[in-house]
C-alpha cells in the first residue's frame, strides 16, 4: 500500500527511486542516486505518463494499484522511450492489458522495435490533443530533448507540464516530491551535471523546445528525474535556457593531469593569477581522480577554461585527450580558453591544446607556457600570467 503524492487535481506521483544503481546509463556516478518519474492522471479515463526502469516494475504497479484500485489505465502516455523510463511497458500491459499506447510515429516505431508491441496504439501528432474528462492534454513534439521520439504534455486544466527528460536532474526523491517540501541544494549542481552529461549535446533542439513552450501558461512542471518543479519553475527553466545556450557565469574551470606533480604545480600558479585578478570562481579538477561528468557540468557552468597536460607517449596526457573528445561531442560553444603544458625530451601537448581550442571556435590565450623537467621561475611566472589574461578576458 503507498500513499501517493498528489501534484494537482487528479494527479498523482506514482515513480520510483533507485539508490541500487552506481552509474547512471552505466557511466555517470550517482552519489545521490535517481529518481524515475511517472504520473497518473485519474479522470473519466486514466492516462499514465511514462513507467520506470524495468528492475523497479513491481513497486511502480503496486504504487499505481494503491491509487487505482480496481480501475484500469486508458491511456499510457509515452513522452520518452529512452528504457530508464519505458522499461516497465511489456509489464504494466500484463496488469493493464487494454491500455492504450499513445506516442508519436517515431515513438511507436520504438516500442515495436524493443518491446515487440504493435497494438492498441495511438499515434499523435504535434499539437494534438486528448481529452480525458475534465483534463484536456495537448501534446508537443521535442525532438532530441533526448532522444529523435520525445515529446511533452500538457495539462491545459491544470495548467501541468509533462516535460520527459528536460529539466530533470540526478538525485533521489526521499520522502518529498514537490519542491516546496524538500530542501532542494543537492539537486541544483545535479541539474547542471544531468544536463552537461545527459542532453549537452542538445542545445539548439532544447531551445526549440523553449521556443515551443513560451505562449504555455504552466504552473508546474513535471520532469522523468528529481523533484516536481512549482515555486521553481522558472528557475529551472532559467536554467535549461542558459545551460543550452551555453552561456557560462563568471569563473574558471583548471583541469589539469600530472604524474609526478610538476604540471600540477603550473596548474596551481594558474590558479594564484586568477585570485590575483579577483575571480573567485576558480574551480579545479586533477583529471585522474575527478569523474569527467563533473568536469563537464562545471565547464558548462563556467566561462573560462584552462588545461594543462603533461606530454606522454609524445601526445596528451590519455585522461585530457578522453576528456577532450567529451568536450566536442558536445560541441560547448564561447569559451575563452588557456592551455599550458610540461614535458621531459620531447613537448607536443601545448601544440596539440592550441589546434582543440581552434577547433572548438572558442578565444584562446597567447603564450601557453611549456616547462622542460621541473618547474622554474620563469615558466611559474607565465602560468601566473595564464590566470591574469583570462581573468581580463571574462
Ligand atoms: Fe531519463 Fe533520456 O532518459
Amino acid at each position: 500500500m503507498y500513499l501517493n503524492t498528489q501534484i494537482a487535481n487528479d494527479i498523482y506521483y506514482v515513480g520510483v527511486n533507485d539508490r541500487i544503481k552506481h552509474k547512471f546509463e552505466n557511466m555517470f556516478p550517482l552519489p545521490y542516486g535517481v529518481s524515475y518519474n511517472s504520473y497518473l492522471i485519474v479522470d473519466e479515463k486514466v492516462a499514465l505518463i511514462d513507467t520506470v526502469e524495468v528492475s523497479f516494475g513491481d513497486i511502480f504497479i503496486e504504487k499505481i494499484q494503491s491509487q487505482l484500485k480496481d480501475r484500469s489505465i486508458d491511456y499510457l502516455i509515452i513522452n520518452h522511450m529512452e528504457p530508464d523510463h519505458s522499461g516497465s511497458i511489456t509489464q504494466l500491459r500484463k496488469y493493464y492489458p487494454n491500455v492504450t499506447l499513445v506516442g508519436n510515429k517515431k515513438t511507436l516505431e520504438m516500442v515495436n522495435g524493443y518491446y515487440g508491441l504493435d497494438d492498441n496504439t495511438l499515434e499523435i501528432k504535434d499539437g494534438d490533443t486528448l481529452s480525458l474528462g475534465r483534463h484536456k492534454l495537448t501534446f508537443y513534439l521535442t525532438p532530441m530533448v533526448h532522444w529523435p521520439e520525445t515529446m511533452m504534455t500538457y495539462d491545459k486544466t491544470e495548467k501541468v507540464l509533462f516535460s520527459g527528460d528536460a529539466f530533470g536532474c540526478f538525485g533521489t526523491l526521499d520522502g518529498g516530491v514537490l519542491d516546496t517540501e524538500i530542501n532542494l541544494d543537492k539537486y541544483w549542481d545535479e541539474m547542471y551535471r544531468y544536463y552537461a552529461n545527459i542532453v549537452g549535446k542538445y542545445g539548439s533542439p532544447v531551445q526549440k523546445a523553449l521556443q515551443k513552450l513560451t505562449p504555455l501558461d504552466f504552473q508546474t512542471i513535471c520532469s522523468t528525474h528529481g523533484p516536481v518543479w512549482t515555486k521553481y519553475a522558472s528557475k529551472t527553466i532559467d536554467i535549461y535556457d542558459q545551460l543550452s545556450r551555453y552561456e557560462g557565469k563568471e569563473g574558471v574551470v583548471i583541469v589539469y593531469g600530472s604524474m609526478y606533480g610538476n604540471t600540477e604545480k603550473m596548474a596551481e600558479a594558474v590558479a594564484q593569477g586568477l585570485v590575483q585578478k579577483g575571480i573567485k570562481n576558480v574551480v579545479m579538477h586533477n583529471v585522474a581522480k575527478s569523474d569527467p561528468s563533473f568536469i563537464l557540468s562545471d565547464i558548462f557552468k563556467y566561462k573560462g577554461l584552462i588545461i594543462g597536460s603533461p606530454t606522454y607517449t609524445n601526445e596528451l596526457h590519455p585522461e585530457i585527450d578522453a576528456l577532450i573528445k567529451k568536450i566536442e561531442t558536445r560541441q560547448i560553444k564561447d569559451r575563452v580558453f588557456g592551455y599550458f603544458g610540461s614535458f621531459s625530451w620531447a613537448g607536443v601537448v601545448t601544440k596539440r591544446l592550441a589546434e582543440f581550442g581552434e577547433k572548438m571556435n572558442w578565444e584562446v590565450l597567447e603564450d601557453a607556457p611549456e616547462e622542460k623537467m621541473g618547474l622554474k621561475k620563469e615558466k611559474y611566472l607565465a602560468c601566473v600570467q595564464i590566470g591574469k589574461k583570462m581573468a581580463e578576458r571574462l
